[in-house]
This record gives C-alpha cells, sequence and structure tokens, in this order.
C-alpha cells in the first residue's frame, strides 16, 4: 500500500468538492456534514472528467453524459441518459486519513 497526500484540509468545501491528482490518478475529494469523503475522479461510463462535473443534490454529475454519484459514498444515483451507449456503475471510494491537517488516502 501506498500512501498519497491529496490536499490540505481546509481547502475541502463543505457540501462540494475538489478534484485532485495524484500519484497518476484523478480523485474527487468532497465534504459533507465536516466529514471528508474521497472517490475516483473518472466517470465509470467513458472516463468523463468529473472534476469539471456539478453538484446536484449531494450528487456530482458527469460532465459528458449526465451520469451522477453520491459524493459521499461514489454510489450511481442517475444512470447515463441515454441508454444505447452503454452504462455506468458506482464509482470506487477510499477511506479518508486526516493527518497533520491534510488528506491521505492508501492505494
Ligand atoms: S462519460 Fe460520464 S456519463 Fe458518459
Amino acid at each position: 500500500m501506498t500512501k498519497l497526500k491529496l490536499m490540505k484540509e481546509e481547502d475541502v468545501p463543505e457540501g462540494g468538492f475538489v478534484g485532485v491528482k495524484a500519484g497518476g490518478n484523478q480523485y474527487l475529494v468532497s465534504k459533507a456534514d465536516g466529514e471528508i469523503s474521497v472517490l475516483d475522479g473518472k466517470c465509470t461510463h467513458w472516463g468523463g472528467p468529473l472534476r469539471m462535473g456539478k453538484v446536484v443534490e449531494g450528487s456530482v454529475r458527469c460532465p459528458v453524459h449526465g451520469a451522477r454519484y453520491d459524493l459521499m459514498t461514489g454510489e450511481l444515483t442517475k444512470q447515463v441518459g441515454i441508454p444505447l451507449i452503454g452504462k455506468a456503475s458506482d464509482l470506487r471510494r477510499y477511506e479518508a486519513l486526516i493527518e497533520d491537517g491534510h488528506v491521505y488516502i492508501e492505494v
């Protein structure tokens, strides 16, 4: 396991997210009610850049075909809007470790 430092905890916006690149991958770091969550930053459908998505009712909406994922759990909350181009699935969620005011994950 490798420990990756993602960002300062204080820079994660309550009710929103930040896209972070670390260790060659993209992650979304979000906060709700003071709790930090870390998810994969690429859509499970066609790899859309979720860092460019918008927050809709606690989920991030992929800017490519509109799949939505719960920001705290990674659960798919809305399937791709166009049924003929395949389906999305849940995003991987990582346990967020808070140390010295920074957010880390183990990969
Ligand atoms: S790439 Fe995200 S919904 Fe298609």
